[in-house]
């Protein structure tokens, strides 16, 4: 039984979980959002962020504890996320979860959040095959080659802009309320994807990598040629999104074909994009591959995907240290082994 923390961003959540038989049994997910908090600043304000998560996580793991049932004794071991996020809002969770770990006498366990995301499609199943991972979220934009659990190789990464922050950026810019991803996919429903012909990047030396800087600044420029960008926002934000998806879907279905890889998973939490979904499962079904979806509970920032990270880690490795620090900037590399 697993008990584990989340909170590298602005999102406070703690989950359950354990393996009753070969299948992963999340027992509670729950998610304390400061969304609202922070749309006011139009972004993640840090400080904000750390002081939120440190008053709203000794309440929320009570909760957890408490809808399951269970006691605090009946968990045997304890995971938080360590990296990459912010630092102050990672230390929270952190902290709590290593203390709780000292007090109970209990294993810890320290979280890649990519790795969470990573692996969350196959949260219901508990079984990692091989796969092309795509991950689009507020942060990053990357391909991994997944051998099997633990066998990571990063294949495409963005070189400036993630896929979700080109979507927060713009949705800035025409105006619209944090966070972008959402408000742009629901004003393109009304829109033509070709009203605008936005770039997609063509990176020559790296084919797998991918750019948005340029697209951004297309969309600003477009804007200061319309008069009235609010009358055509269904437009801008149809061809903007098409720009984006088509960048993605592209790279990771000629990715998987030079992989060899007959599976693809989407997460993170540009993949709630219905469009994106829609066009990466009919271009891969179209080259014979398979698509398989991240459960919405589990795409956008959560806590369930770090536990069933820690699952994995407390079935594959030894547990951590409890001098580990957090850190910001932890790649998918450094915390595994590449073929
Ligand atoms: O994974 P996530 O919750 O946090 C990070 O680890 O970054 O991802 C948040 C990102 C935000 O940039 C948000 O705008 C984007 O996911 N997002 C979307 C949609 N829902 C969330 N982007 C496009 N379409 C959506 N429906
Ligand atoms: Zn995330």
């Amino acid at each position: 039984m697993i008990l584990a923390i989340e909170s590298s961003c602005d999102e406070t959540a703690v989950a359950l979980i354990r393996r009753n038989g070969k299948k992963p049994e999340l027992l509670t997910s729950l998610i304390s959002s400061q969304i609202d908090i922070h749309r006011e600043y139009g972004g993640v304000v840090p400080e904000v962020a750390c002081r939120n998560h440190a008053q709203r996580i000794r309440p929320l793991v009570q909760q957890a504890v408490d809808d399951t049932g269970l006691a605090l004794d009946d968990i045997t071991a304890f995971a938080a996320t360590r990296g990459p996020g912010l630092a102050s809002s990672l230390l929270v969770g952190l902290a709590y979860a290593k203390g709780l770990a000292a007090a109970a006498n209990k294993p810890f366990f320290g979280i890649n959040h990519m790795e969470g995301h990573l692996l969350s499609p196959f949260l219901e199943t508990g079984h990692i095959p091989p796969h092309l991972g795509l991950i689009v979220s507020g942060g990053h934009t990357l391909l991994i080659d997944v051998q099997a659990y633990g066998q990571y190789r990063l294949i495409g990464r963005t070189i400036d802009d993630a896929a979700g922050e080109a979507f927060d950026k713009v949705g800035r810019m025409l105006q619209l309320p944090y966070p972008g991803g959402p408000e742009i996919e629901k004003h393109a429903r009304g829109g033509d994807p070709k009203a605008y012909a936005f770039p997609r990047a063509v990176l020559k030396d790296a084919p797998f990598n991918f750019s948005f800087s340029g697209l951004k600044t297309a969309v600003l420029y477009q804007l200061q040629k319309i008069d009235d960008p609010q009358a055509h926002l269904a437009d801008i934000c149809a061809s903007f999104q098409a720009a984006v998806i088509d960048a993605l879907v592209k790279k990771t279905i000629r990715a998987a074909k030079e992989y060899g890889h007959s599976l693809i998973t989407l997460s993170g939490g540009v993949a709630c994009n219905r469009t994106l979904q829609e066009s990466l499962t009919t271009s891969a079904e179209n080259a014979g591959i398979k698509v398989q979806l991240t459960p919405p509970a589990l795409t956008t920032d959560n806590a369930g995907m770090i536990a069933f990270a820690a699952l994995l880690a407390a079935e594959n490795r030894t547990a951590d240290d409890l001098n580990i620090g957090i850190n910001p900037n932890l790649s998918l590399a450094s915390q595994m082994k590449n073929p």
